[in-house]
């Protein structure tokens, strides 16, 4: 059965469930275990699934979609273009399909704005901005898959305020979502007010903060674990209720079949508990990125780009 999840409607009417699950396995691939992933995650009751044709794992994806029994109708299926597939939209889009096996995909996002200039979707070299294929280009070949019937929204992700007033004047259909690394270490005020000022929400990626033993940040932070414990929930429950009352959509990843279940579970925040976690980021060094793909390297660039031309505070960035 669909767990009891919020819906948002996006800007041309259509409803994507506030909470999804993440298919991004820290690695490209993931083989069956991106399949038992999915399959125990619709059996639980989500029904949202976030991939990228990036991820290397739509086949699995669409394959637990296939074997779960639950009506194609029922889920909501967000994938992305991969960053060498700008020039060549219909292939990548039809690829995914291909992959993912399935009729129809409900979100398509345009994965990062740059262009990879090689088919190595990560490290390979890419376009400058304003260079062809521009984003403005590859969102204008976006914009033309929706006069079929395989796909029914297309957004964007990475997407700056900077690079959103480059494209919006040139969109003929708006961006449904911006899905950006989002926490509350990172919460992404002005873009939010941005994007909303536009007509389309925030998809928030990494709302747990990416945790790893290693790592452990934000899942561990003692404000947060306190909130969590006087409300009785877990603190990912705490995270991603935040998200979603502000009106973002959460797609946390896990594997854990009882995590799975608790990220589902979103819980009232009152207007006090709130605030605790809006103004956890104002903390000294605590306003920062906290995930390992959207990390500046050494060469001072984000996939290629610098923060400045992805219109990235570089300060938030950088710091571990
Ligand atoms: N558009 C983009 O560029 C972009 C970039 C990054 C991610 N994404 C998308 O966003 C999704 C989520 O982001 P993410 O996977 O990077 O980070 P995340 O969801 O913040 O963190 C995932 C990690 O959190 C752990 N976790 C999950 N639930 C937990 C809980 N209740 N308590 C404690 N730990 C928990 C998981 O480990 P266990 O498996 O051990 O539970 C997993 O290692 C991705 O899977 C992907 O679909 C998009």
């Amino acid at each position: 059965m669909a767990a009891n999840i919020p819906q948002f409607t996006l800007n041309n009417g259509t409803k994507m469930p506030a909470v999804g699950l993440g298919c991004w396995m820290g690695m490209v691939g993931g083989e069956e275990r991106v399949y038992e992933m999915c399959l125990n995650a619709l059996k639980a009751g989500y029904r949202h699934l976030d991939t990228a044709a990036g991820y290397g794992n739509e086949k699995q994806v669409g394959r637990a979609i296939r074997d779960s029994g639950v009506p194609r109708n029922e889920i909501f299926l967000t994938t992305k273009l991969a960053n060498p597939d700008h020039g060549r939209v219909k292939e990548g889009f039809e690829k995914s399909l291909r992959d993912l096996d399935c009729d129809y995909v409900d979100l398509y996002l345009m994965h990062w704005p740059q262009a990879g200039k090689s088919d190595d979707n990560w490290l390979g070299d890419v376009f400058r901005p304003g260079e062809s294929p521009t984003f403005v280009e590859t969102w204008k070949d976006m914009e033309k898959l929706l006069e079929g019937d395989k796909l029914k929204s297309i957004g964007v992700s990475n997407f700056s305020i900077k690079n959103l007033e480059i494209l919006l004047p040139h969109c003929t259909i708006v961006p449904a979502t911006n899905q950006v690394e989002l926490h509350p270490y990172l919460p992404q005020d002005e873009l939010k007010d941005y994007c909303e000022s536009k007509g389309f929400i925030l998809t928030a990626y990494a709302p747990l903060g990416q945790p790893s033993p290693n790592k452990p940040g934000l899942i561990n932070n003692e404000t947060v674990k306190a909130l969590a414990s006087k409300l009785n929930v877990d603190v990912a429950q705490v995270l991603l209720s935040w998200g979603v009352q502000r009106n973002i959509a959460v797609i946390p990843q896990t594997e854990n079949a009882q995590r799975m279940a608790t990220n589902i579970t979103l819980v009232q925040l009152s207007p006090e508990d709130t605030k605790v976690l809006d103004d956890l980021h104002l903390q000294p060094k605590m306003h920062r990125s906290l995930c390992h793909s959207t990390r500046v390297s050494e060469t001072g660039s984000v996939f290629g780009w610098t923060c400045e031309e992805m219109g990235w505070p570089e300060h938030l960035y950088k710091v571990d």
